[in-house]
């Protein structure tokens, strides 16, 4: 299965989830160890949300540059952010990035998970660090997801599909699992996990915005996993009607299984 099957199914198509994380509430560790003055490059950085909260933490002796290959995403995230002159956002390919020793801190937040060949992509962001510099990844690991109380039949069978469908296109559901290896075996050094699962319960105010993630992947990738021949139309939307129905009667809460691993380059 080749790369531009994984481009094609991991294609955004609604940024509204994105739009609204910060670096505090959605990258943590980030968020705790970068500093004034720092260069940042993040890569996969959507409609900028994130990249423009570390352009405030590290000011204007500091440079922050967002890449992403989603041309639209990119535009809004220009439009968005034009007047800080710290912030630069470029259209790019994770895997052919131009930066060679240049950046205090590379990060990626929720893109390797989209990637047939992370490791690749992660290779590319050692190069675009300094000497000295961090790696610093945040992803997930899909199949340790857990909701309160179990989710209706269909929508887990969906849920299940969704996984098959994710790793037939190369995409590694647990790949959160598997950076520790990865860093060490690209030469990183110091390398450290923190968990930083997502957790939300039905009284907290972004619960609704949180748990309707699902019912929008049914709603949206359901239906290229339906034109892929992973599942008929009628599975899709009866799990997408019975998680709706669930979320305004039972949800109580979710947790999605994230990590930020990080790591260091050494002299090379
Ligand atoms: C789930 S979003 C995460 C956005 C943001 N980092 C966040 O945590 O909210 C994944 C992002 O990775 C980008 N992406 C996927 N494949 C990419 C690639 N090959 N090169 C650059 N960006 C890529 C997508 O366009 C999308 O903006």
């Amino acid at each position: 299965m080749g790369a531009e099957v994984a481009k094609d199914r991991a294609t955004l198509q609604n940024s509204s989830i994105i739009d609204a994380r910060t670096l505090e509430n959605s990258h943590k560790r980030l968020a705790e160890v970068i500093k004034p003055g720092m260069t940042v490059l993040d890569v996969g950085c959507g409609t900028g949300a994130i990249t423009s909260g570390i352009a405030e933490v590290v000011g204007p002796r500091g440079r922050v540059i967002g890449i992403d290959n989603n041309q639209d995403l990119i535009l809004k995230a220009r439009h968005l952010y034009k007047d800080n002159p710290i912030i630069s956002f470029e259209i790019g390919d994770i895997y052919q990035l131009p930066y060679q020793n240049e950046f205090d801190i590379v990060t990626s937040a929720r893109v390797l998970q989209w990637l047939s060949r992370p490791k690749a992509a992660l290779q590319q962001m050692v190069q675009a660090v300094k000497n000295n510099g961090s790696v610093l990844i945040l992803d997930y690991n899909h199949t340790k997801i857990s909701w309160e109380p179990e989710i209706p039949k269909t929508m887990q069978d969906f849920y299940d599909d969704f996984l098959r469908w994710r790793s037939d296109a190369g995409m590694d559901n647990e790949i959160a699992d598997h950076l520790p290896d990865m860093f060490s075996e690209l030469g990183l050094s110091d390398i450290k996990t923190t968990k930083q699962s997502e957790y939300t319960k039905h009284t907290d105010t972004n619960f609704q915005t949180q748990i309707t993630i699902w019912a929008d992947v049914a709603a949206i990738k359901g239906i290229q996993m339906v034109n892929d021949g992973f599942i008929s139309e009628g599975q899709r939307s009866q799990a997408e009607k019975d998680f709706r129905k669930w979320i305004n009667t039972s949800a109580e809460s979710q947790t999605m299984y994230l990590l930020a691993v990080e790591g260091k380059k050494s002299k090379q």
